[in-house]
């Protein structure tokens, strides 16, 4: 078994690589991520951003390189054991189940952590007091999840009837709800209004006092300064840069590549 010394690192990728086709979307990306951080990733379209969250979350398979979580390697190439070691994310197309309420949609979340799903049909077919008792328990957790996100009044609505930032607010609940080490969120900011990204950022300073450790991509440079404790910068799906918010303000090859590029 391969051990991590660094304490600290909790997620790291060493020389990964993915190809599709001809075209390398992440050329031998090294990363860290450390407990109780937060880290972000920043880039032009195209950079190969979200290819990476993708491939530490199992979504994608690797062409080459590594992955270790508190300091063992891991091979993250099915999505539900990602999960269930503690990595849990969100996606920058918003994936929720829309014919499902918001407190459905965080319930279908939560399922990973407990085992009333796997409590058997006899049990569940005649909900006797245990499914019972475990299902209310449960719900109870979730409806704590919706307060903390600020959609608590919101619960039973269908999800579909939501504003575009609330929805981005149940996915951030739908994957607190496995209570993971490590969030992941994939432009969590997309088509909010100014007030909902003071929410937000309020919303994921408060998800660190919660040891809850964040890795977040996104295209606001303003909302990643105030954020972020170490970011990564990602063009052509390399790494140009990292460090501070400050030292990548001033970084040139960052403000060629990506400042200098969009209008974001
Ligand atoms: N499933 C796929 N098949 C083929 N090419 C892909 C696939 N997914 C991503 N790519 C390509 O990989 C490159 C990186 O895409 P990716 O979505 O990771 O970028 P990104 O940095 O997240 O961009 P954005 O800021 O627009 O979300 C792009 O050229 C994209 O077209
Ligand atoms: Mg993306």
């Amino acid at each position: 078994m391969i051990v991590d010394k660094c304490k600290s690192k909790l997620l790291s990728t060493k020389n990964v690589s993915k190809n599709f086709g001809g075209v390398l979307a992440v050329d031998n990306v090294s990363i860290e991520v450390h407990e109780n951080k937060i880290t972000g990733l920043i880039g032009p379209n195209g950079a190969g951003k979200t290819t990476l969250f993708n491939l530490i979350t199992g979504l994608t398979k690797p062409s080459s390189g590594e992955f270790f979580l508190l300091g063992k390697k891991y091979s993250p190439f099915k999505i539900h054991k990602v999960v269930e070691k503690g990595i849990a994310r969100t996606f920058q197309n918003i994936r929720l189940f829309n014919n499902m309420s918001v407190l459905e949609n965080v319930m279908v979340g939560r399922h990973v952590k407990t085992n009333f799903f796997s409590m058997g049909v006899f049990s569940s077919l005649f909900r006797i007091t245990t499914y019972n008792n475990c299902e209310n328990k449960q719900k109870e957790i979730c409806i704590r999840i919706l307060e903390k996100v600020g959609l608590l009044e919101k619960k039973d609505l269908m999800s579909s009837n939501l504003s575009y930032g609330d929805q981005r607010r149940l996915e951030i609940a739908r994957a607190l709800a496995c209570e993971p080490k490590i969030l992941a969120l994939d432009e969590p900011a997309a088509g909010m209004n100014p007030t909902e990204k003071i929410k937000l950022k309020k919303l994921v300073k408060e998800l660190l006092f919660e040891k809850v450790t964040i890795l977040i991509i996104e295209h606001d440079v303003k909302l990643m300064s105030d954020l972020c404790d170490h970011i990564y910068v990602m063009d052509r799906g390399k790494i140009i840069s990292s460090g501070k918010p400050t030292d990548i303000k001033n970084d040139k090859k960052v403000i060629k590549a990506y400042l200098g590029s969009t209008s974001k």
